[in-house]
């Protein structure tokens, strides 16, 4: 099989071949999306919320995030592997950005890292690119500021946002970024962006005039129930697929229906 790269990643975008991107966080999953065909495969600090159970992203660690990595990357054989700096281990400090990325890069396996953020974080950006690893931006409602915007509503309705949101994506074009996420933003903005931008465009709540979609996996495939935006589309009711699994397991051994003889040695 042929390795995804960031250049191939790039043709996508010149032929206007659609990217597909998709969040995991362990080893069994992850064979699921690569062996679907997933071209990018998302270690997502989102773990923080759909694996541990927090209300946001910031507790997850970067001792957590590699752990994750690292059971990925040994379920992957095609999708490029990209991994979230977490909450607190690039920001403002662009030696702390480098130290995290070269921890998750030897220590997983992964093959590229995002970070969240524009000119605030153009320092370490910068400082990951120079030692050779590939960055994903992402733009727009950005998790880890969760706290700043107060709500999960859309962002760069106005314009002051939507500009600032647009020199941010051509700086992290400029700086050398091989694509950015583009998180719940008005469509006509992020079609501006990915035209503007030479570098693919992944939209989760941006609409279809992207390079690519992005969700997180057990929103995909329904496990999560609870979580409901309008962007998200739901391809599997697994919620209840493994409730009345486990349920019927249970009536199973109540009734002593399970094991028979022949499930015995
Ligand atoms: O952590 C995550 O799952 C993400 C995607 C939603 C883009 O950052
Ligand atoms: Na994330």
């Amino acid at each position: 099989i042929k390795r995804i790269t960031t250049h191939i990643l790039q043709e996508m975008k010149g032929r206007g071949e659609k990217i597909s991107m998709l969040t995991a966080y362990d080893f069994s999953m992850a064979r699921i999306v690569d062996g679907a065909g997933m071209d990018i495969i998302l270690v997502g600090d989102s773990a923080s919320n759909v694996m541990a159970g927090h209300e946001t992203t910031l507790p997850i660690t970067l001792d957590q995030m590699i752990y994750h990595a690292a059971s990925v990357v040994r379920g992957v054989k095609r999708a490029l592997v990209v991994v979230d700096l977490p909450f607190g281990s690039y920001q403002g400090n662009s030696s702390e950005a480098l130290r995290s990325t070269i921890r998750i890069m030897k220590e997983s396996g992964a093959h590229a890292i995002k970070l969240e953020g524009g000119m605030e974080i153009k320092e370490s950006v910068i400082r990951v690119l120079s030692a050779g690893v590939p960055v994903m931006g992402h733009l727009g409602l950005t998790p880890q500021s969760i706290y700043k915007f107060g709500t999960y509503a859309v962002r760069a309705r106005e314009e002051a946002e939507a500009n600032k949101l647009i020199a941010d994506a051509k700086m992290l074009e400029e700086c050398g970024c091989f694509a950015i996420v583009l998180e719940k933003i008005p469509a006509i903005l992020a079609k501006r962006v990915a035209e503007e931008v030479k570098i693919p465009m992944i939209g989760i709540g941006a609409g279809p005039h992207v390079d690519g979609q992005v969700l997180v996996l057990h929103d995909l495939v329904g496990i999560t129930k609870d979580f409901n935006p309008k962007f998200l589309r739901r391809y599997a009711d697994v919620h209840t697929i493994m409730t009345e699994a486990v349920s019927q397991y249970i009536a199973d051994v109540k009734n002593k229906e399970f094991p028979t003889e022949q499930e015995g040695y």
